[in-house]
């Protein structure tokens, strides 16, 4: 069997990275019909699930809750056997759309930390890849993920990034941990969102590949506006041309 292609967008707020996940799983799920495909939201300020017209109904937050009550009140299970049961719970939680199975974290109640949940993700990564082709992480935002080694079994990193010096700096700092904490195969960045990509078709940046430099797409911006999925963009938008761009240079 061909070894599961995790990919994870990580990046600064804003820049693009659901937009960009949600354009590689409606990619991936029209170029490779036959392939099984994942998306993850790992972020807790959600997100992906809008963008790929998935209702949420259980998250892993959800799940994680629901195996600590358990295990607390003991229900006269083995923990071995708790533990048979979280897999079989992990893949009912995932949601089966056309064309790919979704899976978010939640919003873990009580705010502030979410190494908790980020820990289950790590586990649930370890434990569901191998059952895709495919694994397309919608990251949190900025460097606590690959910190925590939530992103430990990734094989293709990408780097989103608007034009600005802070989003640069922010891709270079998660660079920095990922080559230190992530055995990834490939990395490069996307520059999402610029006005004139002109300015930005020479930018070299240092030891890290620019894979596609994306326009402003105002098709995109209404369409997220209005709350409307990325299956409902025209094929030629820029989000899409440029998402699948990037793609093909990696896969
Ligand atoms: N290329 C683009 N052109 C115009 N608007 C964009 C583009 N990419 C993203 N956006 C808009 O920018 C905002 C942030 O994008 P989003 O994908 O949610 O970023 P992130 O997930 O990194 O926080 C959204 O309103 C989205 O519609
Ligand atoms: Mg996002």
């Amino acid at each position: 069997m061909k070894k599961t292609k995790i990919l994870a967008l990580v990046g600064k707020g804003g820049v693009g990275k659901t937009s960009i996940c949600s354009a590689f799983v409606r990619i991936l799920s029209e170029k490779c019909p036959q392939a099984r495909i994942l998306a993850i939201d790992a972020d807790p300020a959600v997100g992906l699930a809008t963008a790929l017209g998935v209702e949420v109904r259980e998250t892993l937050d959800d799940l994680r809750l629901e195996i600590i009550e358990k295990a607390a009140q003991g229900a006269g299970k083995e923990a071995i056997e708790l533990l048979g049961e979280v897999r079989y719970r992990i893949f009912d939680a995932l949601i089966e759309k056309d064309g790919f199975s979704f899976l978010a974290i939640g919003r873990p109640e009580g705010a502030g930390c979410y190494c908790a949940v980020n820990a289950y993700l790590k586990e649930v990564i370890e434990m569901i890849s191998k059952d895709f082709d495919y694994v397309v992480i919608d990251g949190e935002a900025g460097i606590e993920q690959v910190n925590r080694r939530v992103m430990e079994q990734v094989t293709h990193l990408f780097f989103i990034t608007d034009g600005s010096k802070k989003g640069m700096q922010v891709i270079r700092s998660i660079k920095q941990v990922a080559d230190e904490l992530v055995t990834y195969e490939k990395c490069g960045v996307i520059i999402n969102r610029v006005d004139d990509p002109e300015l930005f078709s020479d930018l070299e940046i240092p030891d890290m590949d620019v894979l596609s430099v994306i326009e402003s797409d105002g098709a995109h911006a209404k369409n997220d506006i209005l709350g409307k999925t990325i299956f409902e963009l025209p094929a030629d938008a820029p989000v899409l041309r440029g998402s699948a761009k990037a793609l093909e240079q990696m896969l």
